[in-house]
């Protein structure tokens, strides 16, 4: 199974991830994460990114493209994979289609810019593994601690006010151009209702995914 999950910042595409890697056994290949993980250490390519991402802008696609081919190179993906935040712009889907990626299924998970403004305000993260909670929608077992771990949360730069705007119209002008891109390469597209509890997205999200698989 090699799928692409789609959907706007905060939309839930992180958390369902999990569940979703869990099931299928497939590896979540997280852009965002990645490169998280990169600043995290302090590495060359982490302080080049790191401005960018606090800005709600998007890193070179040259850089993203070749972390992605990379990643892809490892055992884990050979039986499939899904790409979390990757492809997110026009340039990085025709290079995809030009290093031979193959994909079955785009899924998106669409939620409205009002929804997302809400979630991120809550969102706490576990940045080694990428787990991610909401003070009110989705907490963690114990305040301020991993559920798996017990590891301390902490909040994301990049998701103050001001940045989650910035970042959602960057969305809008050079990701959501997307969606036409996907349908001329005809690619199978299944878009579910990201409202809801994250187990009622879940169940919808298994109930196409087992379509697929089966
Ligand atoms: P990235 O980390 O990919 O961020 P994003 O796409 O903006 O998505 P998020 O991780 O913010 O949200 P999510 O959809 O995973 O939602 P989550 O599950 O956490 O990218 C960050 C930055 O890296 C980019 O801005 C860019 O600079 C750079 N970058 C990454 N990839 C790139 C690429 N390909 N090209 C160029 N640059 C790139 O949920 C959000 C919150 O809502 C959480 O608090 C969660 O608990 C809560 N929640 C989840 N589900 C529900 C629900 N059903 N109801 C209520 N609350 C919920």
């Amino acid at each position: 199974m090699k799928i692409i999950l789609f959907g706007g910042p905060g939309a839930g595409k992180g958390t369902q991830s999990k569940f979703i890697s869990k099931r299928y056994r497939i590896p979540q290949i997280s852009t965002g994460d990645m490169l998280r993980t990169q600043a995290k250490q302090g590495t060359q390519l982490g302080l080049q990114v790191k401005k960018t991402m606090d800005s709600g802008g998007l890193v070179s696609d040259e850089t993203i493209v070749s972390m992605v081919k990379e990643r892809l190179k490892e055992d884990d993906c050979t039986g499939g994979f899904l790409l979390d935040g990757f492809p997110r712009t026009i340039p990085q889907a025709i290079n995809m289609v030009k290093a031979g990626i193959a994909v079955d299924a785009v899924l998106e998970i669409a939620v409205s810019d009002e929804q997302i403004i809400k979630r991120m305000g809550g969102r706490w993260v576990h940045l080694p593994s990428g787990r991610s909670y909401h003070i009110e929608f989705n907490p963690p077992k114990t305040d301020g601690v991993d559920d798996e771990t017990g590891e301390p949360l902490s909040q994301r730069d990049d998701d103050m006010p001001e940045t989650v705007k910035e970042r959602l119209a960057t969305y809008h002008s050079q990701t959501e151009p997307l969606v036409a891109f996907f349908s001329d390469m005809n690619l199978q597209y299944i878009k579910v209702d990201g409202v809801g509890t994250p187990e009622q997205i879940q169940e919808r999200i298994f109930r196409e995914l087992d379509k697929l698989s089966s």
